[in-house]
């Protein structure tokens, strides 16, 4: 048996970044496309001194306690970390690390594709093409929402809700609204963006786009009330977590026009379930959560998940640490 540290990682990631942890450490790697069962990962994490996790992988008291003593890195492939519960670490003395940044171009151009996506109807108007639907040229067929000028509002301009208002300024000079715990001077004097309240984004904005963390708060932001406040004519996006926004209202929104349309890289659970009525709507894009899905993105989370694992061994400040 090895006395080098043993470290479980939850899936396959990218070859350079177990590289660079079996350098030091004894890798296993779960090879299945599924994530390990629950009982599974309890038994996988017990004597471990690192764990690689993913956004599916409840990490929580059961886990750790099972892990055992030696447990002393967390490392989430991932930006996102509410899968983690970070404060029992904290107590188990495990420190806790995510892969911010090399994902955030990813993740907002999936968010400008599914805006775009959901506004020019390109899920019913390319199945129309395969199925045979389209019959000639139809001057009232497809009609959807144009992006030029128009207001967007993004809810978390963090990282990547910034690279998205980025994106939709100097593409399409829309005016952009945010909601954010505090003022970002940046945006506002590169981008003349103004920082609102909730209510004043919902009701202003021509399109909505979910960039805010799941915690406590978030849950369920976008319920019936919110979704009653917006536009008609809004496009909501969302590439943060399913759980911010309640599905079934938006279901009741979507089929009854009170928003035009969505689009979710995002949902609860996933994935969702085929015979999700979601899935029924034309007005409704779903993707299977791809925001960090470029060779880029994923190469750059192995390395920094794999940098977090070995500075948590030797006890050093993680440095992407959450
Ligand atoms: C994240 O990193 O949190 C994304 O949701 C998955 O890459």
């Amino acid at each position: 048996m090895s006395d080098k540290p043993r470290v479980f990682v939850t899936r396959t990631i990218p070859k350079a970044g177990l590289d660079r942890l079996r350098e030091v450490c004894e890798v296993e790697v779960w090879p299945k496309p599924k994530p390990p069962r629950r009982d599974t990962l309890l038994d996988k994490a017990r004597g471990c001194a690192g764990l690689v996790t993913m956004l599916s992988d409840k990490v929580d008291e059961t886990v750790l306690t099972a892990a055992g003593d030696d447990l002393k890195v967390v490392a989430n492939y991932a930006v996102g970390y509410n899968n983690i519960d970070v404060a029992a670490c904290r107590e188990h003395g495990v420190a806790v690390g995510n892969t911010p940044d090399v994902l955030t171009d990813a993740t907002a151009d999936v968010a400008v594709l599914l805006m775009l996506a959901a506004a020019r109807s390109f899920t019913p108007a390319a199945a129309s093409v395969r199925d045979g639907g389209w019959k000639t040229w139809a001057p009232m067929d497809h009609l959807g929402m144009e992006l030029a000028g128009k207001t967007v509002g993004v809810i978390g301009l963090g990282r990547i809700g910034r690279a998205f208002a980025d994106r939709c300024h100097g593409g399409w000079g829309m005016k952009v609204l945010y909601t954010a715990n505090s003022p970002k001077p940046d945006a506002d004097r590169d981008l003349g963006a103004k920082h609102v309240e909730l209510p004043e984004l919902l009701a202003n904005s021509d399109f909505i786009s979910l960039h805010c963390p799941l915690t406590e708060a978030t849950a369920g932001l976008i319920d019936a009330n919110a979704l009653h406040q917006m536009k008609t004519t809004a496009v909501l996006v969302n590439t943060a977590r399913g759980e911010v926004i309640d599905q079934d209202a938006l279901h009741t929104a979507l089929s009854g026009g009170k928003i035009f349309a969505a689009g979710l890289d995002v949902t609860t659970p996933e994935p969702l379930p085929t015979d999700s009525p979601l899935l029924e709507l034309p007005n409704c894009v779903v993707l299977p959560h791809i925001g960090s899905a470029t060779v880029h993105a994923r190469s750059g989370m192995a390395l920094m998940a794999a940098d977090n694992v070995l500075a948590g061994l030797r006890g050093d400040p993680l440095p992407h640490g959450v």
